[in-house]
C-alpha cells in the first residue's frame, strides 16, 4: 500500500516558463546549475533566455550542458562536482527526462559523498538534496514530478534507479510552449511513454484509488489528443496543453503506482544498447498489454469503460453491454491502432540480436519493477514476448 504524496509545487500553463526566477526566489535561491543537453543548447534560445531571465535579477547561473540519452552515472558524477566546485545553492533541469533524471540525481549527489551506485534503491542516502527546479521540454517523462532518477551504469551496461522522500522536484514548471519545436517522432514515442506511465500504473499490482483517477485521466487525454499534437503540435494549441497535462498527470499517477514490465523491457534495452526511453515504451507498449491480457483482464476492461464512456450520467456496466474480455479486447485494438497511427516503428527496427533476448530479459527480471506485474514475469516471460516480437517485427 502506497500513501499518495505530492510534494512538488506543479505550475501547469502556457508561459510557466518564464516563471523560473520567481520560482528559484521562492526557494531562496542565490545561484544554481542549469543542466540541459546539447540539443537544448544548440536548436532552442530557452538557454540563452533561462541565463538572461535569471542573471537579469542578479542570480549567478553556470551551465551543464553534457547530458545524453539514457544519462550515465557518470555525467551525474560530473554534474555534482560542477555544483560543488562552483558552490552553487540549487540545481535547475531544462529538457526531457534524460536531462530531468540526471540532474535529480546531481542534485542529491551534491550533498552525499559516495559514488552514486551506492545510492541505488530508495532513501539509502543520508544527506537532503539541493532544491531542485525541473522544466519538462517533451510531452512524456513526468519526471518532474517523481522522486526517481533512472541512470545507465556504464561498467556493467545496466540500468539503476536512485530514489528518496526528499527527491521529487521542489517546482516543476510545465509550459505546453516548450513542446512547439519538438518534432513529429518526438511527441508520438514520448506521448506513449507518458501512456506507457498512465497504463502500467492502472494495471500494475500497486495501483490504488489515487493513481487510478489522475492515470485514466492521462488515458483519455492522450487517445484523444496525442495524434492531433503529433500531426500538428506547433499551431494546434488544445491538443499540445493537452499532452503535456497529460504527461505531467501520468508521472504523479505512476510516480504514486509503479511501471511495470514494458519499463522493464524498456530499461533493460537501454541500458544495453542505449535506445531511447520513449522509443523503446512506444514499441512495447500494445504487445506487452496482449501479454498481459488475461492476468489484467478487468483492469484492461475497466480504461476501456472510461475511454468509451461518454456521460457521467449514464452507467458504465449494463446487462446487455460488452463483457469485460470484450472490452480488454476493444482496448488492446484501441491501442494498437492509436500506435499504428502515430507510426511507432517495429520492434525490428532496433536491431537487436535474438542471441540477446536472455540478457535482456535477465536484465527486466531485475528491474525493481518488476514485482508490480499484474503476473509473475519470469525470464522465460521476456524471452516469449521478445521472441513473439522478432517474429511479428
Ligand atoms: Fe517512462
Amino acid at each position: 500500500m502506497i500513501g499518495f504524496r505530492m510534494p512538488t509545487r506543479v505550475h501547469i500553463e502556457p508561459g510557466a516558463f518564464e516563471r523560473l526566477p520567481e520560482a528559484a526566489r521562492r526557494l531562496g535561491l542565490q545561484s544554481a546549475l542549469l543542466v540541459v543537453d546539447p540539443g537544448i543548447r544548440d536548436h532552442t534560445n530557452w538557454l540563452t533566455s533561462a541565463c538572461e531571465n535569471l542573471e537579469s535579477t542578479g542570480f549567478r547561473v553556470r551551465v551543464f550542458d553534457a547530458v545524453e540519452p539514457n544519462p550515465r552515472t557518470s555525467t551525474v558524477t560530473a554534474a555534482s562536482e560542477a555544483l560543488k566546485a562552483d558552490q552553487l545553492d540549487g540545481v535547475i533541469a531544462l529538457g526531457g527526462g534524460s536531462v530531468i533524471d540526471a540532474a535529480k540525481a546531481a542534485a542529491m549527489l551534491a550533498t552525499n559523498s559516495q559514488r552514486i551506485e551506492q545510492y541505488e534503491g530508495k532513501d539509502r542516502y543520508t544527506e537532503r538534496p539541493k532544491p531542485f527546479i525541473a522544466i519538462p521540454t517533451t510531452c512524456g517523462t513526468g519526471s518532474e514530478v517523481t522522486w526517481v532518477s533512472v541512470l545507465t551504469h556504464e561498467p556493467t551496461r545496466s540500468k539503476i534507479s536512485v530514489k528518496g522522500e526528499t527527491m521529487f522536484p521542489d517546482q516543476a514548471l510545465v509550459d505546453a510552449d516548450l513542446l512547439k519545436s519538438l518534432p513529429p517522432n518526438m511527441v508520438a514515442w514520448t506521448g506513449v511513454d507518458a501512456l506507457t506511465h498512465a497504463v502500467e500504473c492502472i494495471t500494475c499490482l500497486a495501483a490504488n484509488a489515487v493513481s487510478d483517477a489522475i492515470a485514466i485521466q492521462a488515458v483519455r487525454l492522450l487517445f484523444q489528443y496525442l495524434p492531433r499534437a503529433v500531426a500538428d503540435i506547433e499551431s494546434d494549441t488544445e491538443a499540445r496543453e493537452a499532452v503535456m497535462r497529460a504527461s505531467t498527470l501520468a508521472g504523479l499517477a505512476f510516480g504514486n503506482a509503479d511501471v511495470a514490465a514494458v519499463h522493464c523491457l524498456s530499461e533493460a534495452l537501454g541500458g544495453l544498447y542505449d535506445v531511447p526511453h520513449g522509443l523503446a515504451n512506444a514499441i512495447l507498449l500494445a504487445p506487452v498489454m496482449r501479454y498481459h491480457r488475461q492476468a489484467a483482464l478487468d483492469r484492461l476492461a475497466w480504461i476501456d469503460k472510461h475511454l468509451h464512456c461518454t456521460s457521467a450520467l449514464e452507467p458504465m456496466d449494463s446487462a446487455d453491454g460488452p463483457s469485460d474480455g470484450e472490452r480488454a479486447d476493444r482496448f488492446l485494438s484501441d491501442l494498437e491502432d492509436l500506435c499504428k497511427r502515430l507510426e511507432i516503428p517495429g520492434f525490428d527496427s532496433l536491431k537487436v540480436p535474438t542471441e540477446e533476448h536472455e540478457t535482456i530479459a535477465a536484465a527486466a527480471v531485475r528491474n525493481g519493477s518488476n514485482r508490480s506485474n499484474p503476473q509473475p514475469m519470469s525470464p522465460t516471460s521476456y524471452r516469449e514476448i521478445l521472441s513473439s516480437l522478432d517474429g511479428g517485427g
